[in-house]
C-alpha cells in the first residue's frame, strides 16, 4: 500500500509517496505565491493550496497504481488565519505565521490580559504570529469579514477539509492559535471569550494520527483512488519532528526551513516559565517546547537570490574555505520579518555589522549563514537555561542540504548534528502519521522506530567551537544595541 504526506510550506507544498516500510517511490513540489501586502504582513491565497495540492497529487500518483493509496497525512505551516463563510468560502487571504500586524493586539493580550493569565489558560504567550491576536485584529479593522465568520482553522485544516468534508485540527497545530488549552487538550472558553469568538467556529480537535475522515468521493474520483483514510496532520514541525524520528524524552530537531525552530521533545507537559519557548502538543500524544525564528532558509535565499541575483549557491559559497571558518568580522542580524523566539520583536530588522572595505560578497554570504546560526542559539540557549541537556539534534528543512551550514550549525551550537534519510521532515512525518492512522503501525513512537534512521552525522570540532563561542558573544551584543533604533525607525515611517 501506498501513503501520501503532505507538507504545506510557505513557498510551495512538498507531496510524498511512501510505501510501508518506509521507501519514498516519489516526491513533487508545487510553489504557490507569498503576499506582502504592507511591510511586515504576509498572506496566502487558501485556494492557491488547494489547486498546488491537488496538481501535486496529480503528478505524485502519475504511473503508480492509485488504487494502492491507503492513507494521507498532512503538516502545514502553522499559526495562519483560515477565515470561512457559513458556505465554506474563503473569506480573506490567511494572514500566515511570519505577519507582524498584530503588534497591538498583542500588547494588549500580554499586558492587558496580562501573560500569566494567558500561560494559565494556553500555556504560552502571544506573539505577532499566532492566531488569536490575528483574530482580535479582524475584529478590529475588518467587523465586516470578522462577523461572517463560521469557522476557523489552520492552513493545512483546509487542506484536510477540502480532502474530506470535514473541519478538523490537531492538537499539535492549535497548540500555535493561543485558544487551546495545552495541557487538558480543549478549547480555553476564557480565550475563545477575549477573542470574541465561539467553540462552533472552531474545528473539531484530534490527535495528529487519528483518522478524520475519507476521502471525498469526488476528489477520489477525480485522481482515481480508491477508499483513502485521511488523518488529522500536525503542524509543519511536530510532523518534522515525527518525520526525523524525534520523539520520547528530551530529543531535539532543527528545522532550517523558511523559518529556524528549535524543536524539543518531551512525554510530560511542561511550560518554560519565561515562555521564550512555546509550550505545545507533539504530534505522538505527548508535548514539546520550541523556538522559532521567522527567517532562516529565507535569509540566505534572500540575500543570494534577490540580492545578488544568482540561485547558484555554490558558487556563492566557493569563497568560504575552512580557514574563513570562525574568523569572519561580519556579522548579520536575521530578522528580515521581525523576529518570534526569543526576542518578541516585530520590529527587528536584518542588519550587516562589521563591514570595511576588505569585506568580500562571500564574507556577507558566509555572515548570512553564521548569523542564522547565532540566532538560533539563543533559543537553545533557552532551552538550555531551562537545565535541558541538549547535546545532539536531528537537522532537517532545505537548509540541512548544505554540509557548509550543517558544519557552522554544530560548532555554533556546539551539537552533534544528525540527519536522517530525507531532509522532507514534515511530507514524511505526515506519511508516517497517515501509516499509523491507517492501522500498519501500534504507535508513532514504534512507526519511527521501524522506519526512520540516521544516516550522517557532523560533530563539533573543538577549536572551530571555540571560536565561534566567542562570535557568539559579540553577536549578542548587536540587538540589543539596535532594538530602541529599529523601534524608532519603524515609528518614523
Ligand atoms: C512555528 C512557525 C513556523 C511555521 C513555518 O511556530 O511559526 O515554523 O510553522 O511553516
Amino acid at each position: 500500500m501506498y501513503y501520501i504526506g503532505i507538507d504545506l510550506g510557505t513557498s510551495a507544498v512538498k507531496l510524498l509517496l511512501v510505501d510501508g516500510d518506509g521507501t519514498i517511490f516519489n516526491t513533487v513540489s508545487e510553489e504557490y505565491p507569498l503576499y506582502f501586502p504592507h511591510p511586515g504582513w504576509s498572506e496566502q491565497h487558501p485556494e492557491d493550496w488547494w489547486t498546488a495540492v491537488k496538481k501535486g497529487l496529480a503528478a505524485l500518483t502519475e504511473g503508480f497504481d492509485k488504487s494502492q493509496v491507503a492513507g494521507i497525512g498532512c503538516g502545514g505551516q502553522m499559526h495562519g488565519l483560515v477565515a470561512l463563510d457559513e458556505n465554506d468560502a474563503v473569506i480573506r487571504p490567511a494572514i500566515l505565521w511570519n505577519d507582524g500586524r498584530t503588534e497591538k493586539q498583542v500588547a494588549y493580550l500580554n499586558d492587558v490580559i496580562g501573560k500569566d493569565r494567558l500561560s494559565a489558560y494556553t500555556a504560552n504567550i502571544a506573539f505577532a504570529g499566532f492566531t488569536a491576536p490575528k483574530i482580535l485584529w479582524m475584529k478590529e479593522n475588518e467587523p465586516e469579514n470578522f462577523s461572517r465568520i463560521a469557522k476557523i482553522m489552520l492552513p493545512k485544516d483546509y487542506i484536510v477539509y477540502q480532502l474530506t468534508g470535514v473541519h478538523a485540527c490537531d492538537y499539535s497545530d492549535a497548540s500555535g492559535m493561543l485558544l487551546l488549552d495545552v495541557q487538558h487538550k480543549c478549547w480555553s472558553k476564557d480565550m475563545l471569550a477575549i477573542c470574541g469568538v465561539t467553540e462552533a467556529q472552531l474545528p473539531h480537535l484530534y490527535e495528529s494520527f487519528d483518522v478524520v475522515g475519507e476521502l471525498r468521493p469526488d476528489v477520489a474520483d477525480e485522481f482515481g483512488f480508491g477508499a483513502v483514510k485521511v488523518v488529522a496532520g500536525a503542524g509543519d514541525n511536530a510532523a518534522a519532528a515525527i518525520g526525523t524520528g524525534t520523539v520520547g524524552e528530551g530529543k531535539c530537531n532543527i528545522s532550517l526551513g523558511t523559518s529556524g525552530t528549535v524543536f524539543i521533545s518531551s512525554e510530560r507537559f511542561g511550560v518554560d516559565q519565561n515562555n521564550a519557548l512555546h509550550a505545545f502538543a507533539h504530534a505522538d500524544g505527548h508535548y514539546h517546547l520550541m523556538g522559532c525564528m521567522l527567517s532562516a532558509a529565507s535569509c540566505n535565499k534572500w540575500f543570494c537570490e534577490d540580492v545578488l541575483g544568482s540561485g547558484d549557491y555554490a558558487a556563492l559559497q566557493s569563497g568560504i574555505t575552512e580557514d574563513k571558518l570562525g574568523n569572519n568580522r561580519v556579522y548579520f542580524l536575521p530578522y528580515l520579518m521581525g523576529e518570534r523566539s526569543p526576542i518578541n520583536d516585530v520590529n527587528a530588522r536584518g542588519a550587516f555589522i562589521g563591514l570595511s572595505m576588505d569585506t568580500s560578497r562571500s564574507d556577507m554570504v558566509q555572515a548570512v549563514l553564521e548569523g542564522v546560526a547565532f540566532a538560533l542559539r539563543d533559543s537553545v540557549e533557552k532551552a538550555r537555561e531551562l537545565g535541558i541537556a541538549v547535546n545532539a539534534s536531528n537537522l532537517c528543512g532545505g537548509g540541512a542540504k548544505s554540509p557548509l551550514w550543517k558544519t557552522i550549525l554544530a560548532n555554533v551550537l556546539n551539537l552533534r548534528l544528525d540527519t536522517v534519510k530525507t531532509e522532507e521532515g514534515p511530507g514524511y512525518g505526515g506519511a508516517i502519521l497517515a501509516m499509523v492512522g491507517c492501522g500498519l503501525y501500534h504507535s508513532v513512537q514504534e512507526a519511527c522506530e521501524t522506519l526512520v534512521s540516521v544516516t550522517d552525522s557532523v560533530y563539533p570540532d573543538p577549536e572551530l567551537q571555540a571560536k565561534y563561542e566567542q562570535r557568539y558573544r559579540n553577536f549578542r551584543k548587536l540587538y540589543p544595541a539596535l532594538k530602541d533604533t529599529f523601534r524608532e525607525l519603524k515609528e518614523n515611517d
